[in-house]
């Protein structure tokens, strides 16, 4: 088969990272007979810098005609001062909207391999971590009504959150079914003894657990989540919470595994569509150095494959080479210990190669 990859390098250590994977992404196209047709696009910063606005129209369109999209990393200090409207984080929002990608599932995985650089005592992760973050993307605050206006108190500032049955129920359903491809429990992260945006995400999701007898829920307070997220990680199989609970625990949750740069993440349209990225950002203090690390990205690829394309085997090429380069004791920088086999980011993607050739 053939399929169709927007690309959006992005900026500081994404051009790098992307680079690495597009070339084990071609190695995977050569062993199992398909074709991968990649079209590099402009978001984030480089895209302010070449054309004055961090998502082109152009941009957008190109990724409706893909298949996928695969993104590095956007952002740094050089767009800092911009007005918040045009800033290069703008871009992944305007994404997320305009490709209606409404269930971002970031995976929060022990390696077996990178234990120790887990924070949280043995005996808490003892027999490794699996969790899934299933985050609403596209609603909730981020996407609510907002504005600024003079009071009496000098001036306001305001962010709705509100959520509608449908956009709730539509992300229950993902986290079910995902639920129901592991280990049948599903927590529900929301503040229903404070926010009326909550109770009803309460109900919904209730309801449709109903659909799934197999499938164990039980509802946290954000709180007690971020809590029990250090305390007990253990008990958590697939979390799915609204936008903004959504990015602080996925940020707890990877931290807690101790591979922050080593977690990919998928955000999901209706159908097959997606759009993958690494958990990590742009890092621009190490950008153009080869030293950051690719295997975030690499396994987002794999996520494509598996998610997007139905490219189970293949996938599952990716995640075996990327551990088998592990194994080996090949670590970048970020994850090395003292006296290990320090490598760079290009010999990393020349690791993963060859360890998919076999
Ligand atoms: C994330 C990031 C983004 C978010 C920012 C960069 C807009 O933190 O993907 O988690 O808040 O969603
Ligand atoms: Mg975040």
């Amino acid at each position: 088969m053939n399929y169709k990859i927007a690309v959006i390098p992005g900026d500081g250590i994404g051009p790098e990272v992307i680079a690495q994977t597009t070339r084990v992404l071609d190695e995977v196209g050569k062993k199992y007979g398909h074709t991968f047709d990649f079209t590099e696009v402009l978001a984030g910063g480089c895209a302010i810098d070449a054309v004055g606005e961090c998502l082109p129209k152009e941009t957008v369109d190109i990724c409706r005609q893909s298949d996928a999209v695969l993104l590095g990393a956007v952002g740094g200090p050089k767009w800092d001062d911009m007005p918040g409207k045009e800033r290069p984080e703008m871009a992944l929002l305007g994404l997320r909207g305009q490709l209606g990608l409404f269930a971002n599932l970031r995976p929060a995985m022990l390696f077996e391999e990178l234990a120790d650089a887990c924070p949280l005592k043995p005996e808490l992760v003892s027999g490794g971590l699996d969790i899934v973050v299933v985050r609403e993307l596209t609603g909730g605050i981020y996407f609510g009504e907002k504005g600024i206006k003079e009071t009496e108190k000098g001036t306001a500032a305001y962010d709705v959150e509100e959520y509608s049955e449908m956009e709730v129920r539509r992300i229950a359903k993902v986290a079910f079914d995902m639920a129901m491809k592991r280990g049948r429990k599903v927590t529900s992260v929301d503040k229903a003894n404070v926010l009326e945006s909550s109770r009803l995400w309460r109900r919904v999701v209730t309801e449709v657990s109903k659909d799934y007898p197999e499938v164990e829920l039980n509802h946290f307070y954000v709180d007690n989540a971020a809590m029990q997220l250090v305390r007990g990680p253990k008990q958590f199989d697939v979390i799915v919470t609204s936008n903004i609970f959504g990015d602080i625990l996925s940020d707890e949750a990877s931290q807690v595994t101790g591979s922050i740069g080593m977690l990919p993440s998928a955000s999901l349209a209706t159908g097959n569509f997606g759009m993958y990225e690494p958990v990590h950002g742009s890092a621009p203090d190490i950008a153009g150095q080869d030293i950051a690390n690719p295997m975030a990205t690499i396994l987002s690829a794999a996520m494509m494959l598996r998610y997007s394309f139905g490219l189970l085997e293949e996938a599952d090429a990716i995640e075996a080479a990327v551990k088998k380069v592990l194994a080996d004791g090949h670590r970048t920088a970020d994850i090395a210990k003292d006296g290990e086999d320090v490598i760079g980011t290009a010999r990393c993607g020349d690791l993963i190669v060859a360890a998919i050739q076999g």
